[in-house]
């Protein structure tokens, strides 16, 4: 097959290309990673079918789980080794793709993961990968990380400079099935990506233009989205920032909303992306006397009408609570109420997201217990 025949790795239909590309890198049998969920679409017979049409061999891991355990990647790398497999296919949303990265890591790197756990050793960055995203979110098919539970359920992350799949295979087409609900968790993650890398520390020009791009086009299209699930326009635009976002998860990181978000998602197992919808009003909140410009603009992308005479911190009610209206009404999350929850718990939980590793990149110090009254609000 010549390269140019490989026309295209986003679009509708372009699933249809992975055996061609699967050719191209020269790959002769595939360890594809994927879930109960994913296996009930059609969507790994379509990835099988385009294998199958270039003699590509293939073998399924199925049994990865939400909030990914590290040990469902040491699992499949046990099977991508009795299989033979040289390449990875990780196929769903966050949880597979990064199921997929943390086999990828130990194709290259020796056990056991836990090692590379935040930065504790650097590991080596090896090829093999390939991303095929089913939600438009966590835009782990364009990052150089994967976040993995540990057995007491809290999140690890694994990042390296350069960790990135050596290919994405974007189709909005598989994303027209998704139901409202994981329509809307997964696109407000991509909104917490871009809004958290905006407002943190390692803000900049490059992060900024794409931030505020970002952030626009998810106001825009991801209500639609929810609304109308095949409508084609607005899940390709909602494809697109979503993985936008994943590009500005490696450079500007997220904040304190993630480091809240994750936590508490790993703790009640609630979806990552509701989790941190449900922390990130409440974070933008507390930055705005930090950074009210850049908040403000934010606002502005959600509906927000200033006068131009408001405080800091005016801005940030006035924009935590856009923020809300835009989740509860244009994009219908159903409450975190929903999911069940324990009390209790808080004040360790709080404790845990004080010291999370993203914390280091908000652009004010969130105390214990500014954290604690970020989760009170959240259940208020
Ligand atoms: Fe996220």
């Amino acid at each position: 097959m010549a390269v140019t025949g490989l026309s295209r790795l986003y679009g509708n239909g372009c699933i249809n290309q992975m055996g061609e590309l699967a050719q191209l890198l020269g790959r002769t049998k595939a360890l594809i990673v994927a879930d109960k969920g994913i296996m009930q679409t059609d969507i790994v017979d379509r990835i099988k079918a385009g294998l199958d049409n270039e003699n590509i061999a293939y073998a399924v891991y199925d049994k990865n789980e939400p909030n990914p355990p590290i040990r469902a990647s040491e699992e499949a790398y046990e099977m991508l080794v009795a299989e033979g497999c040289d390449f990875i296919i990780g196929v769903g949303g966050g949880s597979n793709m990064d199921c997929a990265k943390g086999v990828n890591i130990l194709k290259h790197n020796p056990a056991p993961l836990m090692q590379y756990a935040n930065f504790a050793k650097p590991f080596n960055v090896g090829d093999g990968l390939i991303m095929v995203p089913t939600t438009a979110g966590t835009g782990s098919e364009m990052s150089d990380g994967a976040i993995l539970s540990d057995e007491n359920h809290i999140k690890q992350n694994f990042i390296a400079d350069g960790a990135f799949a050596d290919y994405c295979v974007i189709d909005p087409e598989l994303m027209a099935g998704m139901p409202p609900k994981l329509t809307a968790s997964t696109g407000l993650d991509a909104l917490a990506h871009a809004i958290e890398s905006h407002m943190g520390t390692l803000n900049n020009d490059f992060i900024q233009f794409m931030a505020e791009k970002t952030i626009d086009q998810i106001a825009e299209y991801l209500p639609i989205a929810v609304a109308d699930g095949k409508n084609m326009e607005a899940r390709g635009k909602m494809a697109v920032a979503a993985a936008v976002g994943g590009y500005l998860l490696v450079y500007g990181h997220t904040c304190a909303g993630h480091s809240i978000g994750q936590t508490l998602g790993g703790y009640f197992n609630i979806p990552h992306g509701t989790a941190c919808a449900y922390a990130l009003p409440w974070v933008i909140e507390f930055n705005a006397p930090a950074i009210p410009a850049i908040v403000k603009r934010i606002g502005e992308a959600l509906g927000c009408e200033f006068s131009g005479s408001e405080t800091p911190e005016q801005i940030g009610a006035m924009v935590r609570d856009a923020f809300i209206v835009f989740r509860d009404e244009k994009c219908k999350l159903p409450s975190i109420k929903t999911f069940d929850y324990d009390e209790s718990k808080f004040d360790e939980i709080a404790q845990v997201c004080a010291d999370e590793f993203f914390q280091q990149f908000n652009p004010r110090t969130m105390t214990k217990d500014d954290c604690l009254a970020v989760l009170k609000n959240m259940y208020a």
